[in-house]
């Protein structure tokens, strides 16, 4: 579907300091759309970061920021009032990392189950409400052995309380849909890397570890596939469905949930290799076991979502690592 850019309402972005958050609003305001964007500013990663991301956004005349917490019901409401309504949702604010989610599992149910409902609620009780995109994970298949992950596996065996919690707002978002008919879709991201990524995952660690000559754990000793998705192709993916909101058929609510992957399984040990060739410099690995809530391997089948969108992955990880590097060697001036 092509929107006339004219007839669009604002969009609302939540977990907007975060680094799909960043990315997508970026690319909103750049195609012509006025956002406004919310987060809490938590600390679960350098707030310096975030604050940075914020600085970029702010120099877009028809973006606006203001700092909320999605799980606090009167203060969305307020939101709702002085900003909204709003007809059209980014909703990727979240507690996200699998491993934190061991060590601080209510984190996991204020921001991703309360904030979840909190959002709906809002999309609701809005007249003439569009579409609710919302961030769900790959972690979704756990233990799931059938690879490529479908959407039509069986979900029903997370391994870790993170991928509960977003199994848990794919089957809230079905209920509301059902009930309400909000148009909604969610997306399964896998694993996104890229430019102002996140300090918590595999790539970061990797690169500021070996730029300070510390050593790098690799996890199942290094017997790991990873579905890299670079960021870039993970906006792509947001924009288009976005502006295709599902529609109710006689016994289907408007609701959806799509992968959104590079479709290759890439091993661990080839990312790192990347890695080292970037910075001219050897890693210094240490092998280790499995850890508890992982998976060994994931790699997504984008059939659905390219039928329905025309999402096509265009960034292998040999032209994507490259690109972090350059923006990690910049922001941290090494
Ligand atoms: N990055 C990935 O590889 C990946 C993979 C699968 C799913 N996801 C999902 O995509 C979404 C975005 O992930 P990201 O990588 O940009 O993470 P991120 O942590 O960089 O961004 C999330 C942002 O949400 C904000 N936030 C958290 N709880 C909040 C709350 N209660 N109220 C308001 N703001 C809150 C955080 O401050 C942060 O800025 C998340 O829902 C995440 O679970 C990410």
């Amino acid at each position: 579907m092509t929107y006339d850019l004219s007839e669009k309402s604002h969009v609302l972005v939540t977990g907007v300091a975060g680094f799909i958050g960043f990315h997508t609003a970026t690319r909103l305001l750049q195609r012509g759309e006025t956002v406004v964007g919310i987060d809490n500013l938590n600390d679960y990663y350098d707030v310096a970061l975030k604050e940075a991301r914020l600085g970029q956004l702010a120099k877009f005349k028809s973006f606006t920021f203001v700092k909320q917490d999605i799980a606090d019901k009167d203060g969305m409401e307020s939101l709702w009032r002085e900003y909204g309504p709003f007809r059209r949702v980014v909703h990727l604010a979240a507690q996200a990392g699998v491993r934190y989610s061991l060590m601080n599992p209510y984190a996991y149910i204020t921001s991703n189950c309360m904030g979840h409902v909190t959002v709906m609620e809002m999309c609701r009780h809005t007249k003439d409400f569009t579409h609710l995109v919302y961030a769900s994970s790959s972690s979704v298949y756990g233990a799931n052995r059938k690879l490529p992950f479908s959407v039509k596996d069986s979900v029903d065996s997370p391994i870790s309380l993170y991928a509960a919690t977003k199994r848990a707002d794919e089957l809230m978002s079905q209920s509301y849909a059902h009930l309400y008919n909000i148009p909604q879709t969610g997306l399964r991201f896998f694993t996104v890397y890229g430019p102002w990524g996140r300090p918590d995952m595999a790539l970061f660690i990797f690169t500021k570890a070996i730029v300070e000559g510390k050593k790098i754990e690799v996890f199942n000793n290094g017997e790991m596939k990873r579905d890299f998705t670079y960021i870039d192709d993970i906006v792509d993916g947001v924009l288009a469905t976005l502006d295709a909101p599902p529609e109710s058929g006689p016994d289907a609510p408007p609701h959806r949930v799509l992968n959104i992957g590079n479709t290759r399984s890439e091993n661990l040990m080839d990312f790192v290799r990347i890695i080292e060739k970037e910075l001219g410099k050897k890693a210094d690995v240490e092998y280790k076991d499995m850890q508890a809530g992982d998976v060994k391997e994931t790699y997504a089948d984008v059939s659905e979502t390219s039928a329905l969108t025309g999402f096509k992955p265009k960034t292998p990880i040999a032209e994507g690592v490259p690109r972090f590097i350059e923006w990690y060697r910049g922001y941290y001036k090494v």
